[in-house]
C-alpha cells in the first residue's frame, strides 16, 4: 500500500510518500481502508518529536481518519466487514490502511460523509470535554476562543454556541475571523493587530470572558489570562505559537481565577463513559445541523506532506482532509 512514512523524528519535509506492507490485525484489531484523513496541529508535532506520545518508527502520522472496515481481527464481534467507521487512532491514518484497535472506531454518523468524518472526533472532542466537561460552561456566560479558525477553535466556537454561550472569536486576519463568524461566533478580535486584553474588556463591559480557551499560548496567553473574568477559567489546550508560556501567578490570585489544564486524548482513556457521552451529544448536535466540520481543503496523500508543513507554518484555516 501507499504510506506518507516517517522513519527518524526530525522535520516534516523528511516524510516519504512510499510503498509500505500491509498491515495485519491482531486480536481486537481491524484493518481499515482509509478514505479521508485530516490534520492535526499534534500531526506536525508528532513527526518531529515535539509531542508526547511517540510511535514506534517507522509509522504514517494522521490521528484520525473515517473509512471502511476490511479485516477485523480474532475476537472482533463490531463492527463487521465493510462498515463504515470514524477512527482515533493518535497516528496511522495517511495511508491507504490503517490497523487501529475495534474500541477505538465508532460508525459514521448518518449524514456525515468520510471527509467530515475524518473531521470530526478529535476537535470537536476536544472543545465539547474543554468546555462543558473541564470548564462546565453555561448557558450565557462568555466564552473567547484564542486560534478561532483552527481546527481545534472553530470547534469550540460550534461547541460554545450549542452550549448557549456569547463567543468571541481571536485570530491573526480578517479572513480568519469571518470563518469564525460564519460557523457562529458573535464577535471578532484581530489580535495581530488589536489588543486582546483591551478588545475582550470593551466587548464585556469590563468584565472579561467567563472562560477563555487557548490552543494557541505564546505571547498571547498572558493577554488571554488577562482578559479572563473574576472567578473565570482560562483553558489551557495547545501551544501552536510554539512557545510554552510562563503565566505571573499573581494573575491568578488576584481575579480569583482558574487555570485547567485540558488533555483529551488522556481523559477518554481514564473516563470512556464520559467520552461515550460526549460523543452521543456531539452526532446529536450534528444531525441537528448545530456542528459544520470545516473542511476547508482536500488533498490527496500525494499533498499530505506539503498540507503538513503549511498547517506547521500557520497557512492553513479550518480542516485540510487527505482523501486517500
Ligand atoms: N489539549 C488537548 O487535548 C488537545 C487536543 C487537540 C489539539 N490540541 C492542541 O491544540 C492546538 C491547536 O491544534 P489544531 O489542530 O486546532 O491546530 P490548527 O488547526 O493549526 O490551529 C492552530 C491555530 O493556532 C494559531 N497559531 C498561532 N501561532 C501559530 C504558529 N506559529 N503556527 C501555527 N499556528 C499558529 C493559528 O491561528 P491564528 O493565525 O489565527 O493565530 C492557527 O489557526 C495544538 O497545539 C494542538 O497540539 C490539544
Amino acid at each position: 500500500m501507499n504510506a506518507l512514512m516517517c522513519h527518524a523524528f526530525g522535520p516534516i519535509s523528511r516524510l516519504r510518500l512510499e510503498s509500505a506492507p500491509d498491515p495485519v490485525p491482531g486480536p481486537g484489531q481491524v484493518v481499515v481502508r482509509v478514505r479521508a484523513c485530516s490534520l492535526n496541529f499534534p500531526d506536525a508535532l508528532i513527526v518531529q518529536g515535539l509531542y508526547q506520545v511517540k510511535p514506534a518508527l517507522p509509522f504514517s502520522p494522521g490521528a484520525e481518519f473515517a473509512g471502511v472496515v476490511e479485516i477485523v481481527g480474532e475476537g472482533v464481534r463490531h463492527p463487521r466487514v465493510g462498515d463504515a467507521v470514524v477512527a482515533f487512532a493518535g497516528h496511522g491514518g495517511l495511508a491507504e490502511r490503517c490497523v487501529v484497535d475495534a474500541v477505538r472506531l465508532l460508525p459514521l454518523p448518518a449524514g456525515m460523509d468520510f471527509a467530515q468524518g475524518a473531521a470530526f472526533l478529535l476537535t470537536y472532542g476536544t472543545a465539547l470535554h474543554a468546555l462543558r466537561g473541564v470548564a462546565g460552561v453555561r448557558e450565557g456566560q462568555t466564552l473567547l476562543v484564542l486560534g478561532a479558525a483552527g481546527g481545534v477553535g472553530l470547534a469550540a466556537v460550534e461547541v460554545g454556541k450549542a452550549l448557549g454561550a456569547r463567543v468571541l472569536a481571536a485570530a491573526s486576519s480578517a479572513a480568519r475571523l469571518e470563518l469564525a463568524q460564519r460557523h457562529g461566533a458573535d464577535a471578532g478580535i484581530d489580535y495581530s493587530t488589536q489588543d486582546l486584553r483591551r478588545r475582550v474588556l470593551e466587548l464585556t463591559d469590563g468584565r472579561g470572558a467567563d472562560v477563555v480557551l487557548d490552543p494557541v499560548g505564546g505571547s498571547y496567553a498572558e493577554s488571554a489570562l488577562r482578559a479572563t473574568a473574576w472567578r473565570g477559567s482560562y483553558l489551557v489546550v495547545g501551544f501552536a505559537a510554539g512557545e510554552i508560556p510562563r503565566l505571573p501567578l499573581n494573575l491568578v490570585l488576584l481575579q480569583e481565577r482558574r487555570v485547567l489544564g485540558v488533555y483529551w486524548g488522556e481523559a477518554l482513556q481514564r473516563d470512556p463513559q464520559a467520552h461515550l457521552r460526549d460523543v452521543e451529544q456531539l452526532v446529536t448536535w450534528f444531525s441537528e445541523g448545530r456542528l459544520r466540520p470545516p473542511v476547508t481543503e482536500r488533498v490527496g496523500l500525494d499533498g499530505a506532506l506539503d498540507a503538513l508543513q503549511r498547517m506547521a507554518a500557520r497557512q492553513v484555516m479550518g480542516k485540510v482532509v487527505v482523501e486517500v
